[in-house]
């Protein structure tokens, strides 16, 4: 069976906090016993609005991977890597920029949403312009199926499949495609290599959806075949011009945002963050701190969890059983806040228990991440080269 190929991304901002964990990592980590997946630092985007201090980026980068890691990403699995380390990225993204129209960049919301946010910096750049494009170099290089990403990020892999849609159609039918299926087939050993002809015969010919089906059944079930042949022999079978560039699906996970220290959504600009390894002492203060339902003056005053801050963090880490007893005591004055809050600093310190544990080696030895990382990059240029061959064939810039 064919599994389908998961990619994303995240800028290194650093040290990622439980935010990041419970919205983006803990999705991962699910991800990656199911699909075929590969996760990588956006370093060349952190430039497009850091690019007045590109010092900070490297030490952001090993942070955030330990964390990756310390979240239970298990490199064996998975491929992690780089952008900046597979210059292909850059490539696809150039030639990809002869055909994408200005006005679709411009159209992108996050283009002015952030130009009118960010008001300490000059993004009327090149780069900054041409994030989203980055971003769809970044996925159809891998030819991935499926995206994880935010609601903010849907736009970018809806322009993603745009610009894929756009470049099949300008330079889609141009590669030599029956030479190249009848090569792929061969792998299938003779018996099914004919199978397939007679089938793909038995569709185009007369029409028949049955053979088309049977057809794509054999290739399914070929384990031999790389991704590239399969697509290849699906174009064959169907008679439709060859994919270059796969169109992406946005996979949007369920998680909502997690609560920060203040009530307000948990995010860095906020300063109101929990860190994945926080020191523990801080940790416990952070959360004994916590404001709550202003309504509770006194430990005789009945509060209500919906306006309390420590509300949005018990229902992400605490049982039914555990939810209830908070309602209850809180709206009949039973129990008191730091009472209250007492499970949710166990559940909290056990968390932190397991991401410390697991990115001790690493913090230990850097030279471990940088290992996993060198290895994922080699694996992943791997699979952009395969694209850039067939992406520079198309435009016919593979002479020399
Ligand atoms: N723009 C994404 C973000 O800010 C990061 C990113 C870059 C990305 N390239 C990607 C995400 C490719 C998914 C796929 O979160
Ligand atoms: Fe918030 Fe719990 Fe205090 Fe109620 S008892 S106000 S939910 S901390």
């Amino acid at each position: 069976m064919y599994t389908q190929r998961v990619l994303s991304g995240m800028r290194p901002t650093g040290r990622l906090h439980l935010g990041h964990y419970h919205g983006v990592l803990k999705n991962w980590v699910r991800l990656q016993s199911e699909y075929e997946c590969l996760f990588f630092v956006a370093d060349w985007h952190a430039l497009t609005t850091h690019y007045d201090d590109p010092s900070v980026v490297e030490n952001n980068v090993w942070e955030m991977v330990v964390d990756w890691l310390a979240a239970g990403i298990n490199p064996n699995q998975t491929t992690l890597f780089v952008q900046s380390k597979v210059p292909e990225h850059a490539e696809l993204h150039l030639l990809l920029s002869m055909c994408t129209p200005l006005g679709w960049l411009e159209r992108v919301p996050s283009f002015k949403d952030q130009q009118d946010k960010i008001k300490d910096k000059d993004l009327s750049t090149y780069g900054f312009l041409g994030y989203p494009l980055l971003q769809a170099a970044d996925i159809l290089m891998y030819r991935a199926d499926q995206v994880p990403v935010g609601e903010d990020q849907v736009p970018h892999v809806e322009f993603t499949r745009e610009i894929a849609r756009r470049f099949n159609h300008l330079f889609g039918g141009e590669v030599d495609f029956e030479k190249k299926a009848l090569e792929a087939s061969k792998k299938l050993g003779g018996k099914r290599s004919r199978l397939i002809v007679e089938l793909r015969q038995n569709f185009q010919e007369k029409g028949d959806e049955v053979s088309l089906e049977r057809a794509k059944a054999v290739l399914q079930e070929a384990q031999n075949l790389t991704f590239d042949d399969r697509e290849i022999l699906y174009g064959y079978l169907e008679g439709a011009k060859r994919l270059i560039l796969v169109e992406p699906q946005p996979l949007l996970s369920a998680s909502s945002k997690l609560t920060g220290l203040d009530g307000m959504k948990m995010s860095k600009s906020y300063g109101n963050t929990i860190g994945m390894r926080e020191d523990t002492d801080t940790l416990v203060s952070k959360l004994k701190r916590m404001p709550t339902d202003p309504a509770r003056v006194r430990r005789k005053d009945p509060g209500e969890p919906e306006k309390c801050p420590v509300w949005g963090l018990h229902r992400v880490y605490s049982s039914e059983r555990d939810l209830n007893w908070v309602k209850q005591g809180c709206n009949s004055a039973s129990i008191g806040c730091l009472e209250c809050k007492k499970p949710l600093i166990d559940a909290i310190l056990s968390e932190q228990k397991k991401f410390k544990e697991r990115a001790r080696p690493f913090e230990e030895d850097l030279g471990i991440v940088k290992n996993i990382i060198s290895d994922g990059c080699e694996k992943a240029r791997e699979l952009a080269k395969q694209t850039m061959r067939d992406v520079r064939e198309c435009m016919k810039l593979d002479y020399s």
